[in-house]
């Protein structure tokens, strides 16, 4: 029997891309399952999100707001990840640098979704600088996460309009409503095994018929 893949997301504040991940799952169009949530700040509202949906959660104490978690912070989210037997890691608002730990433990199987068209804009507040800089288009982009800000092969982007009028605010509502859209999508290209990545380009396979999905066990 074809084993569900399993996703743990990663959310460091308010959680609407984990809420849109599990809106697709509800509606049967994540082609995965959500299984855990953890975060680096106890009172993340992601967390209550965590708990609305019935989702086992962690919440680690991570150290110092900026950067990398620490070392017993990091094994104690890979632990968990993998207690909840985790194929596939998403990090969703999550304001950590990830470090060896989990970057060994989920090789090619950690995404992130950040708020522009990368390469441009990589790191914090990206709507704001886009918008500053001048630009025309915005937009989000999922890509795979290395040991970067925002530098890992890109899977999927969305763009948006830039109007005149805009604020950080109102652009950033813009590209958000992109995010829930294409993160479930990304996610379901990973759990049907049809992300194929050589050098810094990703490669969209055709679906094939009949094979709907890998687990951890699959790929390793
Ligand atoms: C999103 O804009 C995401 O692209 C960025 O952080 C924000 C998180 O929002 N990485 P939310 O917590 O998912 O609502």
């Amino acid at each position: 029997m074809e084993r569900e893949v399993r996703v743990g997301v990663l959310a460091s504040g308010r959680g609407s891309n984990l809420e849109a991940l599990w809106r697709a799952e509800q509606a049967g169009t994540l082609g995965a399952r959500l299984v855990a949530v953890a975060s680096d700040h106890r009172t993340a509202p992601a967390l209550q999100l965590a708990a609305r949906f019935g989702l086992p959660a962690l919440a680690v104490d991570a150290g110092p707001r900026r950067g990398r978690m620490t070392a017993v912070a990091e094994a104690e989210i890979v632990a968990f990840l993998r207690a909840q037997r985790v194929d596939l890691v998403c990090l969703a608002g999550f304001m950590r640098l990830l470090g060896t730990p989990l970057l060994e433990a989920y090789p090619g199987a950690i995404l992130n979704i950040h708020p522009s068209l990368l390469p441009s804009f990589p790191g914090l507040e990206a709507q704001a600088r886009a918008l500053e800089h001048g630009v025309k288009v915005a937009g989000c982009s999922v890509h795979f996460v290395d040991a970067g800000v925002d530098t890992g092969p890109i899977v999927a982007q969305a763009t948006v309009p830039v109007h005149e009028d805009d604020t950080p605010e109102t652009l950033a509502a813009r590209i958000l409503e992109q995010e829930h859209r294409l993160y479930p999508y990304a996610v379901r290209l990973w759990a049907e095994g049809r992300l194929q990545v050589r050098d810094r380009r990703v490669f969209i396979r055709e679906p094939s018929l009949g094979s709907s999905g890998r687990s951890r066990e699959e790929r390793s």
